[in-house]
C-alpha cells in the first residue's frame, strides 16, 4: 500500500530555517539574528493591546476598514488598493501563488530573500536567478531573466541579506521593462528605516501601473514582529485576484486594532529610525576597523563575511557568539556560507557583540 505524500515539489522543499532564539551559553541572550526591532514597538500600540476590548469571541471586521484607512492616510494613497495580512512572508506567498503555478518561471535576485525563493518553489512554480552585481539585485539581468514563460518577478528592495537597494529611478527602469502580463512584486519591508533620496518603496510604480504590487511590514520598524502584521497596495486588478484567493479574516482584531495605534505614533518611528541609523553606522564602523567590511546597508542589520572563502569562519564565528548568548545569523542557507547577518541592537547589545567578534577574531586566529 502506497503512503500518504504531499505533491513533489513540496517534499522537494528545505526547511526553512528562522533566526536562533537561544544561545548554548548563560546569561542574558541578545538575539540579533531575526532584524527584529529592538526599540520595541510605539508605547500607545502596547497600550492598545493591553486595554482590547474582550470580544474575541467575534470575528475581526472583514474589510481591514480603519486599518486601511490609517495606512491611506499615513501613506497619502487610495485604501481601495490596501489589503492587509498576518505578516509580509505571507501576503507575497499568495500573492505568487494567484499568479504562478507549476510551469510558470518567478525572476528572483541571486541573493534575494530566502523565504520568498521558497515561496516560489512552494507555489509549484520554478525561480529563475538573475546574477547580481557587487551583492546588488542588477534590474538588466532580472530583465533578461523574462521569458514567455515568466509571470513574476520578485524583489526585496532593500534586500535581505545583503541590505543593498536597487534606486527609483532603476526599479521604475524594472517596472517599464516588464510585459503587462508580468507581475513585479516590490517587498519593502526595510522602507522605513531607508533614508536615502535615490530609494521608493514603489508605490507611485504601483499607482501608474496594474502589474505592480508593493508589500510593507509591521515587523520591522514598527517593532511588532510578534504581532503578524503586513499590508501590500497594487492595482483594481490585483486587489480583486488577491481577495478572491486568500482566506476570510486575515488580520486578527489585535492586529487591526494595534496597527491603527503604531502608524499613528509617527513621532515613536522617527525615534526608532534615528536609533537605528546610530546603532547601524556604530557597528559597521566596528566591524570595518576589524577587517570584516560590511556590506554598504540601508536596513536594520549588517551582513559581512567572515575570514577567506570557504575557511568556515563564518559557522565558527555564529556558534562562538552563540556561547556567549549573542545570537547573529548564518547565511549559508541564503547561498552566502561565508557570511553573517546581525541585526542592530541596544546600545550595550551591539557593544557586547563588537566586543564577541574582536575575541572570536582573536581566538581563531590563534
Ligand atoms: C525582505 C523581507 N521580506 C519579508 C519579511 C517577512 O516579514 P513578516 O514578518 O511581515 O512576515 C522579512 C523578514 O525578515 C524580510 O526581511
Amino acid at each position: 500500500m502506497s503512503s500518504l505524500e504531499p505533491k513533489s515539489h513540496i517534499a522537494a522543499l528545505p526547511l526553512y530555517p528562522t533566526g536562533a532564539s537561544r544561545g548554548t551559553g548563560t546569561g542574558t541572550t541578545i538575539k540579533l539574528s531575526s532584524n527584529e526591532s529592538a526599540f520595541g514597538p510605539s508605547p500607545d500600540a502596547e497600550r492598545v493591546y493591553r486595554d482590547l476590548t474582550p470580544s474575541l469571541n467575534r470575528y475581526p471586521e472583514a474589510g481591514d476598514n480603519e486599518l486601511r484607512a490609517a495606512i491611506a492616510e499615513v501613506h497619502d494613497i487610495e485604501p481601495e488598493g490596501i489589503f492587509g495580512s498576518n505578516g509580509a512572508d505571507h501576503v507575497i506567498y499568495l500573492l505568487l501563488s494567484t499568479y504562478a503555478g507549476p510551469g510558470d518561471e518567478v525572476v528572483v535576485s541571486q541573493h534575494g530573500f530566502f523565504r520568498n525563493t521558497l515561496s516560489v518553489r512552494a507555489c509549484g512554480a520554478t525561480p529563475v536567478v538573475a546574477n547580481e552585481l557587487d551583492y546588488t539585485t542588477s534590474v538588466d539581468a532580472m530583465l533578461a531573466a523574462v521569458t514567455d514563460r515568466t509571470r513574476v518577478v520578485l524583489l526585496a528592495n532593500p534586500n535581505n541579506p545583503t541590505g543593498t537597494y536597487v534606486s527609483t529611478s532603476d526599479l521604475q527602469r524594472l517596472a517599464d521593462g516588464l510585459p503587462s502580463n508580468v507581475l513585479l512584486i516590490v517587498d519593502s519591508a526595510y522602507a522605513e528605516y531607508v533614508r536615502t533620496p535615490d530609494y521608493s518603496a514603489g508605490m507611485e510604480l504601483v499607482q501608474r501601473a496594474d502589474h505592480v504590487a508593493m508589500t510593507r511590514t509591521f515587523s520591522k520598524a514598527y517593532g511588532l514582529a510578534g504581532l503578524r502584521l503586513a499590508w501590500a497596495y497594487g492595482s483594481r486588478r490585483i486587489v480583486d485576484a488577491y481577495t478572491r484567493a486568500r482566506l476570510p479574516y486575515p488580520v486578527s482584531r489585535p492586529a487591526q486594532a494595534v496597527g491603527v495605534a503604531a502608524l499613528r505614533d509617527r513621532a515613536h518611528l522617527e525615534r526608532v529610525v534615528e536609533q537605528n541609523a546610530r546603532g547601524l553606522v556604530w557597528v559597521r564602523e566596528r566591524l570595518d576597523a576589524l577587517g570584516l567590511h560590511p556590506f554598504s546597508t540601508v536596513t536594520n542589520f549588517n551582513t559581512c563575511r567572515f575570514g577567506p572563502p570557504g575557511s568556515g569562519a563564518a559557522t565558527r564565528a555564529v556558534a562562538f557568539l552563540a556561547a556567549r548568548n549573542i545570537l547573529v545569523r548564518p547565511l549559508a542557507p541564503a547561498g552566502l556560507p561565508d557570511f553573517v547577518r546581525i541585526t542592530v541592537g541596544l546600545e550595550e547589545e551591539n557593544r557586547a557583540l563588537i566586543d564577541g567578534v574582536s575575541a572570536f577574531l582573536e581566538a581563531d586566529a590563534s
